[in-house]
């Protein structure tokens, strides 16, 4: 008899609070919203979505995600381009199958989405590192390690970044595409946080430049809806789709998730993706100010930047070896995820990341409260 039966792949310890946990809230999780749109797409007695599915994808639900993307970019997006996914983390496996051989070199932002890293671990990639700085990829660091290495692709997070929180500036992302063009790599664009925004700045996404064959969008459902969907789309030049399209993975399964589009679809025209990224941006965003002040107040020798979306404040506490601090703050009954782990070389040790997306305001005030007691121990 085993008392503890896997569900989700979260598990936290009762009386813990793990400011690490980068996943949404079970409570924000819109159970309502799915199960409409599930009712609907049962009601239509059509069985066309439990057979195999196009291999880009429904159609109709790509349809239904350009509309969507249409309203939220300010232009239009082409369902032809849009290939379907199980999530950006499929995504990236497949371009890594489909663009690149074990040994090639990539580039990635230092510091980085550390599951990204491992995914490219998988592929027995060369992973070279790329600098930032507060507004996002440093495009000096670029020009320099192009002339060192042919990378085979970057691989950015340009909005609201994890673990950073920064955002690559206009002028940056123009200067990017053109390298990708002169120097023939491709941009893989994680643009998975673009509608978590909780300022007003309009962003231009990597999506508005995927008429070239060097750009490619990436985004995903699981922030802005539900991540168990494993549901997400690729932004991308037809040439670039069909390398993917024609692969032996969907010529035998077919495309991927057509159940799941096809309920997803009727929550798109139900206005209730829209509906549910407006409750998400106000609920974030009150938890953001949360921790904000808290850290202010009871780590002022933090440094950090307060981002405008996304999910993660990306902390720098100097002097301080994050990782012995990890297992002390077990003590204390509180998680952060230690800077190292973002770092394809080892560095960033003196960094944490916290996430103000899992729990309430109450837990992070009292999650920070537990981390202050931990470093004020610790330090003597
Ligand atoms: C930058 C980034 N990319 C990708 C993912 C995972 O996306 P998906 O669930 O679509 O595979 C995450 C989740 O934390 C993320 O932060």
């Amino acid at each position: 008899m085993t008392d503890y039966i896997p569900t989700s792949q979260i598990y936290i310890p009762p009386g813990m609070i793990d400011l690490g946990a980068g996943d949404p809230d079970f409570a924000l999780l819109p159970l309502d919203m799915l199960q409409r749109a599930a009712e609907a797409c049962f009601a239509k007695n059509d069985s066309s979505f439990l057979q195999y599915g196009d291999e880009q994808g429904d159609g109709y639900f790509r349809l239904a995600l350009a509309e969507f993307l249409r309203l939220g970019y300010g232009f239009p997006v082409d369902f032809n381009d849009l290939f379907v996914t199980n999530g950006i983390s499929n995504a990236l496996d497949m371009i890594c199958a489909h663009f690149t051989r074990p040994g090639d070199t990539i580039f990635v932002e230092e510091p980085t989405y550390f599951l990204a890293l491992r995914i490219f671990e998988d592929h027995d990639l060369q992973i070279v590192p790329v600098q930032t700085d507060a507004d996002g990829l440093v495009i000096d660091s670029l020009e320099e390690k192009l002339h060192e290495f042919q990378p085979k692709f970057l691989y950015t997070v340009p909005t609201f970044q994890n673990p950073g929180g920064y955002t690559l500036t206009q002028d940056r992302r123009e200067r990017s595409v053109q390298l990708s063009q002169e120097h023939g790599f491709l941009i893989v664009a994680d643009e998975v946080y673009h509608f978590l925004n909780y300022s007003d700045q309009k962003i231009k996404p990597f999506a508005a430049y995927t008429d070239l064959e060097t750009v490619i969008s990436l985004s995903s459902f699981s922030k802005i809806l539900a991540p168990g969907l494993r549901l997400g789309w690729m932004q991308a030049h037809p040439n670039n789709i069909k390398r993917l399209t024609t692969s032996g993975l969907l010529d035998s399964g077919g495309g991927l998730n057509p159940f799941t589009s096809a309920i997803v679809r009727e929550l798109i025209e139900a206005g209730d993706l829209e509906q549910n990224i407006l409750n998400l941006i106000a609920t974030y965003r009150s938890r953001l100010k949360v921790m904000d002040r808290v850290l202010r107040r009871e780590l002022p020798q933090s440094e950090f930047k307060t981002p405008d979306g996304g999910f993660f404040f990306w902390i720098r506490l100097p002097g301080v070896d994050t990782g012995q601090l990890r297992d002390a703050a077990q003590e204390f009954n509180v998680g952060f995820r230690q800077g190292i782990l973002f770092s394809s070389q080892g560095g960033m040790q003196d960094y944490i990341r916290l996430c103000y997306a899992f729990y309430d305001e109450e837990k992070i005030e009292e999650g920070i409260q537990r981390l202050r007691q931990c470093l004020a121990s610790f330090s003597k």
